[in-house]
């Protein structure tokens, strides 16, 4: 075996390919020498000889292939969606957790078309699902790959890595191929880009013993239709419509992927990026105040902290609030005030950025300060959240509305917070049994 360059460790370090572990239609697997719990996870280079047209269209699949897998990884991965993917390692091949996979493809849809109609006489293409759709088939060639119920998955009573797939496991597989799908949904969006449906499988990571999003995503993994219309439809479904493989109509199929590549890439690029300024009225609360910079951070939002009281220095309050809304840059007020909250609402009184009020409050008087912060004169919109890491959420439900990648930070966070919810269930009924 060769010999090749991983170039996330130092660049003297060889990847020593091990024993092939497995091997499918599309990819082979291969355990990699002195790293246990990582694999080689190797798209297998499916170009026979053929004419130049065949070839030209096979290195637009491979590029495309390669960048969809890696920057659609990276997106969910950075997110917070656990996943398998660890790096791209070279144009067909990357570095993933190994995993035990389990035998299941979820699939997700927002519009129904495809093998759905055919399952559900009546329903016409175009029938929009809200809440998704979910559907999940037991992946098993011999039988063609036929549709399972929860029920059926839950008796098959799989055990992967040690670990076995029960309600809990099936409950955290579905939940997360919803949120999933509504992160991919939302990155497709910003390119005017229809997610109609999609399809993923999930494995559990042998060392860590936990499910994580595995396998790929890529050109055969979703439909995608441009402004939502299906004769734009740039995924595999073109490929598959061919009634003759011309070498024109190749040359559309290669077009599609290149759009797809093209586009997957932006997918992780912000488009507008806002920033919370928190105000406090002083240094004694800066704990209080880093904890909120910290959890903006967590979301990919940019924070400053500053000290202005309200109360003291009015005019340099407001000048400092000028600063922030000469440059037309969204932001977000955090007002920290102990005591008297003056700062916040002398800042929602003149401003038309959102303002919240995280006051501090202390056991002594924190039941009487906090109505400085709840009872406001009208015309005044600030909110009220204690807790500073919900006021840092709060600013990036905000700043979500129009940032996709900081939306799919809150969407994945909050679904690993149900995720560790369970789990804590699950555990203690295991301990009281
Ligand atoms: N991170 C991983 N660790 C271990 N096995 C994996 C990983 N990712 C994918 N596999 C497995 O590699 C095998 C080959 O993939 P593929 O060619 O897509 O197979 P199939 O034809 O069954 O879909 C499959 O069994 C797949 O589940
Ligand atoms: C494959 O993806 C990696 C990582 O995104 C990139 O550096 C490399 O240039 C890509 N190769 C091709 C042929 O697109
Ligand atoms: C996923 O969960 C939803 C909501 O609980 C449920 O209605 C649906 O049947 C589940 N889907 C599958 C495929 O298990
Ligand atoms: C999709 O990409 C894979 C590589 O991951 C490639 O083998 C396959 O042929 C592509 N599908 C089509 C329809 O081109
Ligand atoms: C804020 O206060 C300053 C100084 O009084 C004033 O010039 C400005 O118009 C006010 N802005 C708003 C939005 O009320
Ligand atoms: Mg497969």
């Amino acid at each position: 075996m060769p010999a090749l360059l991983l170039s996330f460790l130092p660049a003297t370090f060889l990847l020593n390919i091990g024993e092939k572990l497995n091997e499918g239609k599309t990819k082979q697997i291969f355990e990699i020498v002195d790293q246990p719990g990582l694999v080689l996870v190797q798209s297998k280079d499916q170009i026979t000889a053929g004419n130049a047209a065949r070839k030209d269209q096979m290195e637009g699949k491979a590029a495309m292939a390669n960048k969809t897998t890696s920057s659609v990884f990276r997106l969910l991965q950075e997110s917070g969606i656990k996943t398998a993917f660890v790096k791209q390692h070279s144009d067909t091949a990357f570095i993933a957790a190994h995993c035990e996979m389990i035998p299941i493809e979820w699939v997700c849809r927002r519009v129904a078309t495809g093998s759905f109609l055919k399952r559900n006489p009546g329903v016409k293409e175009g029938f929009r699902f809200s809440p998704l759709k979910m559907e999940m088939f037991f992946k098993d060639d011999a039988n063609n790959d036929p549709q399972w119920s929860e029920e059926q998955l839950l008796e098959a009573k799989f055990c992967l890595s040690g670990l076995p797939i029960g309600r809990c496991e099936v409950d955290i597989m579905n939940r997360s191929t919803v949120a999933i799908f509504e992160i991919l949904e939302r990155a497709w969006a910003t390119q005017d880009c229809t997610l109609v449906d999609m399809k993923i499988e999930f494995g559990v990571n042998v060392k860590t013993q936990e499910i994580v999003l595995a396998d790929v995503i890529d050109n055969d993994s979703w439909r995608l239709w441009p402004s939502g219309d299906r004769s734009q439809q740039k995924d595999k479904q073109v490929y598959r419509d061919l009634k003759e493989v011309t070498p024109e109509a190749m040359q559309v199929v290669k077009r599609n992927f290149e759009w797809v590549a093209e586009r997957v890439k932006m997918l992780l690029e912000p488009q507008v990026s806002g920033r919370v300024v928190v105000l406090m009225g002083s240094t004694s609360d800066m704990a209080h105040c880093e904890k909120i910079k910290k959890a903006c951070v967590s979301f990919g939002i940019s924070c400053s902290l500053r000290v202005t009281s309200a109360h003291k220095g009015p005019d340099e309050t407001l000048r400092i609030k000028a600063e922030y809304e000469g440059d037309g840059i969204p932001t977000v007020f955090v007002a920290v005030a102990g005591r008297s909250n003056g700062l916040g609402p002398v800042m929602s009184g003149n401003s038309t950025y959102p303002v919240i009020n995280c006051p501090p409050l202390t056991p002594d008087w924190g039941a009487q300060d906090v109505w400085s912060s709840l009872r406001m004169p009208s015309g005044l919109g600030c909110s009220t959240i204690l807790s500073p890491e919900a006021a840092a959420q709060f600013a990036a439900q905000i700043f979500g509305l129009t940032n996709h990648l900081v939306w799919s930070k809150v969407r994945a966070s909050m679904l690993n917070t149900w995720v560790s919810l369970k789990q804590a269930d699950q555990k203690l009924q295991a301990c009281s049994l």
